[in-house]
């Protein structure tokens, strides 16, 4: 798979990530999400995106790191390209994402993952600012914990243009990691993609099909199904090749709970379009999109937010 770097550090990541998020919101056997997870890696997919509140309830927090790490241990293919981006700052409880940001408890979170981890974190991302503390206060233990050698490079996630300024006052930012999607091209609009590519960090898009609801209904877009037919590929890759167009920063992290989706995902590393096929997918118009009021309506997340 081509290869993107990792901010302004040496590290080669695949051009496409992996989000192992649905691994753990849903009973899987284990055997069945390690050969998921090491298809992924032998095609070349090195990043795999986690976060400590990845798990069914409040009872097994970490628990889809520990599940990477033990796939990890598990993997006969070359174990140091894989790089594990993990993310602090949240709980779920009663089902429920909550943000968990005081200072404190990120400090908490991190020393956790890295135990989880058994060494030090490839890259931490402080998964949502806080509503309560500003950028500063969060990233002082943060900035503490690479100072500790417990955190070897830092990322954020949905941030503003000024949060992450702020943040790279105290800390070395690598990656943003904001949705990014063909309902959500804020990324496009408020100036963060350009950011991350005069700053050298690379881009993360979340959710990069729309998520799991409206990744189910790509096939009723009208405009695609022309490209769909033209390419014989699916509209998942074609959206996914739209993404990594878009700028040399962006990798997305593609999450998929069944094996053929995401060897089927990851292809799209090998799927360069034309510009017209661009222009196509650019003028797909956005209201007449399947469930585009639920997108237009902003993510269960944040609205949950604690204060
Ligand atoms: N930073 C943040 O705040 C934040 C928030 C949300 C998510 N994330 C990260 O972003 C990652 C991706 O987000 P996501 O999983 O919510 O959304 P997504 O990647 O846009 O979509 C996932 C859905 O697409 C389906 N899918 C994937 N490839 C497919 C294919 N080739 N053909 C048909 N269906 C396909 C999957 O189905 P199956 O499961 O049936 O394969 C799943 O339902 C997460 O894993 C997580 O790491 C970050």
């Amino acid at each position: 798979m081509r290869t993107r770097k990792l901010g302004k550090t040496d590290i080669e990541i695949g051009v496409i990530g992996y989000g192992a998020m649905s691994l753990s919101l849903q009973a899987m056997p284990e055997e069945t999400a390690f050969q998921l997870l090491h298809a992924v890696w032998s095609q070349g997919a090195s990043l795999v995106d986690t976060a400590d509140c990845y798990c069914i309830d409040e009872n097994d927090q970490h628990h889809n790191e520990r599940l990477i790490v033990r796939a990890l241990a598990a993997y006969s293919g070359d174990r140091s390209r894989i790089c594990i981006a993990t993310k602090g700052g949240a709980v779920k409880i009663d089902g429920r994402w909550k943000l968990a940001g005081t200072p404190e408890a990120l400090y908490r979170t991190i020393c956790e993952s890295c135990e989880t981890l058994g060494g030090p974190i490839p890259l931490w991302q402080h998964h949502w600012p806080s509503t309560e503390y500003s950028v500063a206060e969060s990233m002082r233990p943060v900035r503490r914990a690479v100072d500790e050698k417990m955190i070897l490079h830092v990322g954020v996630s949905n941030y503003s243009i000024a949060q992450i300024r702020e943040a790279q006052e105290l800390v070395e930012i690598v990656s943003v990691q904001n949705e990014y999607n063909l309902w959500r091209r804020d990324p496009e609009t408020n100036g963060v993609l350009e950011y991350c590519e005069q700053q050298d960090l690379v881009f993360l898009p979340w959710r990069p099909m729309g998520g799991k609801g409206l990744a189910q209904r790509l096939g009723e877009i009208k405009p695609l199904e022309n490209l769909v037919r033209e390419r014989g590929v699916s509209p998942h890759r074609l959206l996914l090749a739209w993404l990594m167009a878009k700028s040399k920063c962006v990798v997305p992290i593609p999450g998929s709970s069944r094996l053929e989706n995401a060897l089927d995902a990851l292809a799209a590393a090998d799927l360069r379009l034309t510009a017209q096929e661009m222009q196509a997918i650019d003028g797909i118009r956005v209201d007449e999109l399947p469930g585009s009021e639920r997108a237009r309506s902003g993510n269960t997340f944040q609205r949950s937010q604690l204060r």
